[in-house]
């Protein structure tokens, strides 16, 4: 089979891109693929001549474009398959603001949010409760985010991020442990639980340096927290109409699961969660990979 690995672009997730998607890539060898690799930072302009003469795509793009759904777009547009969620349910995930509406509705619990789409008037304050967290609202991987303990530190942490063109979704603080459950098929996988490692929480350099959190899986809580979170996980990848797979973080609050997000292409690189969940469940990571081009092939 013919594959198109697209991974790297210009969000600046770049690098988490392109670790997983060397992984990725001697696994697609190994299955017995024939890879052509496509960074759209350097060949955007060749997405539809190179979607064109292949069988399937594998997308591992985290931000913009691809997470974002735009490159999805772009594969359907010459009926080129690949994994994981269309462009709609893609933008709809990775837009936090547009997401938290969702997991609303759905009845799915989310620490309490404030979307500022421009920076805000003077006099301006926020009704939400410190600690707040600052986060861009189509960001990833913790990159710019921060955590903001009072209303002197609330001010500059919005600045730095309207600053990088970006606009800001501001969260409560929850105070609890954080669990990740990713979705594969219609099935849960086991859960993860983070332990950050010499940082307030999981940052960036947490999820990417070895040893930079421990993570235990499955995740050591009752059973009866871990279904409720599983279930939840579930809601959220159908009330976000995702196919394939998904990965929803969540605070635990006491018992209380709290959604943060739902990542649709979730990092695949040597610290990443779901390759972790998925050789729980007994499945290595050349198995995952099959799996995710089995289901975007149905
Ligand atoms: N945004 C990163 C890649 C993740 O969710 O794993
Ligand atoms: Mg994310």
């Amino acid at each position: 089979m013919r594959v198109l690995l697209i991974a790297g672009g210009w969000s600046n997730e770049r690098e988490v891109s392109l670790s997983g998607a060397a992984k990725i890539h001697e696994a697609l060898l190994r299955l017995g693929c024939k890879v052509t690799r496509l960074d759209p930072a350097e060949r955007f302009d060749d997405i539809l001549e190179l979607a064109s003469g292949s069988d399937f795509a594998f997308i591992n793009m985290h931000g913009t474009p691809g997470e974002d759904g735009l490159v999805q777009a772009m594969l359907e547009q010459v009926d080129c398959p690949y994994q994981g969620s269309g462009p709609k349910a893609s933008f709809l995930a990775l837009n936090k603001a547009c997401a938290k509406q969702v997991f609303a509705r759905a009845g799915i619990p989310t620490p309490r949010w404030e979307y500022l789409p421009r920076r805000p008037q003077a006099g301006w304050s926020t009704k939400l409760r410190f600690p707040l967290f600052v986060k861009p609202n189509m960001g990833g991987s913790s990159l710019d985010l921060c955590r903001a303990d009072n209303a002197e530190e609330l001010t500059p942490a919005i600045e730095r991020i309207f600053c990088r063109g970006e606009t800001v979704l501001l969260e409560e603080g929850v105070n609890g442990q954080e669990v990740t459950s990713a979705i594969l098929g219609e099935k849960a996988l086991p859960l993860i639980l983070i332990q950050p490692a010499g940082c307030a929480f999981f940052d960036y350099r947490c999820k990417y340096t070895q040893g930079g959190a421990k993570e235990i899986c499955p995740a050591p809580i009752p059973e009866r927290i871990a279904r409720r979170v599983q279930e939840l996980s579930m809601r959220a990848h159908k009330a976000m109409k995702l196919r394939g797979y998904s990965r929803s973080d969540f605070m635990l609050e006491g018992d209380e699961p709290y959604i943060l997000e739902v990542n649709t292409l979730p990092g695949m690189t040597p610290t990443s969660l779901v390759p972790q969940a998925a050789h729980e469940a007994g499945l290595d990571f050349d198995a995952l990979i099959k799996r995710l081009m089995d289901l975007g092939l149905e």
